[in-house]
């Protein structure tokens, strides 16, 4: 079934993001500025996730998004691969009861076909426990990919037009839309990287058309409460005009 469609993004100056996405970069060269090795930024990135995440609920933000691992992210060295899933499964396992106690919803996007039973089965159970919560949805992208996440609409709605549940013409940018991943959210009002590098890298590409970008030098494991604020009051400042002239979103702001 599709989602139902939520609320479209208003044109004009938001005080407060609904939706925050991150890339969450800069975990190694942490480590490495610090002669320690790449896993201790890892898990120092961990601490930087948990206070972003407190920041966001106490902040009165809907959605978090986080890159946790990216469908490129298993050409890394093996060792560092596993590495990472033990850290997310680890993670899961002692934080799932303590963001359900701060009523967390917590959800996960990305292609989990490639995963073990037991870490499907994490997931799975996280997303149930925390299912009616309404403070934060916390939604974790692992073995995510834009791409794989837009042809994996298109296969859905190929699928049902093949069986005469839609018709083709009846395929619009809306009804695509309904079939990504986080379709029951707003889409990303704000977007952060950390850690210098000013790309998208294959994440939620058809959600971030009109998310506004915010960059920032610092490294992930040293992200906290002030550098969110900073991004924030920094979207606060933009004028988000979706195609529009300023002096049309103006007009309808005194209207
Ligand atoms: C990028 O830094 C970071 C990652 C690929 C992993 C981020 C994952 C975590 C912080 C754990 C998240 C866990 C949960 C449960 C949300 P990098 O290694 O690319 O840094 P570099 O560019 O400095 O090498």
């Amino acid at each position: 079934m599709p989602q139902k469609p939520v609320q479209p993004a208003q044109p004009g100056v938001q005080q407060l993001p609904r939706h925050v996405a991150i890339i969450m970069d800069g975990n190694g060269r942490w480590a490495k500025s610090r002669s320690l090795p790449r896993p201790m930024g890892h898990r120092e990135g961990v601490k930087a996730v948990r206070r972003v995440v407190e920041a966001c609920r106490q902040r009165g933000i809907e959605a978090l998004t986080l890159f946790a691992f990216s469908s490129e992210n298993w050409r890394r060295p093996k060792t560092e691969v596993s590495l990472l899933m033990d850290l997310f499964v680890h993670t899961i396992k002692k934080e799932v009861e303590h963001l359900h106690r701060n009523g967390v919803r917590m959800c996960f996007i990305g292609d989990r076909s490639v995963f073990e039973p037991h870490m499907r089965a994490l997931m799975e159970s996280a997303e149930r426990q925390t299912a009616d919560n309404k403070q934060l949805s916390l939604v974790i992208a692992v073995n995510y990919g834009g791409r794989w996440d837009i042809a994996e609409a298109a296969r859905r709605l190929a699928a049902k037009a093949v069986a005469g549940e839609i018709r083709a013409e009846d395929i619009d940018s809306d009804r695509l839309g309904q079939e990504l991943s986080g379709a029951d959210l707003p889409e990303p009002d704000l977007f952060i990287r950390t850690g210098g590098e000013q790309r998208i890298s294959n994440y939620l590409l058809w959600q971030l058309a009109y998310t506004e970008l915010y960059f920032t030098e610092l490294l992930w494991p040293d992200f906290d409460d002030a550098a969110l604020d900073e991004a924030l009051q920094s979207f606060a400042g933009r004028q988000r005009r979706f195609g529009r002239t300023g002096d049309q979103i103006e007009q309808s702001r005194r209207a």
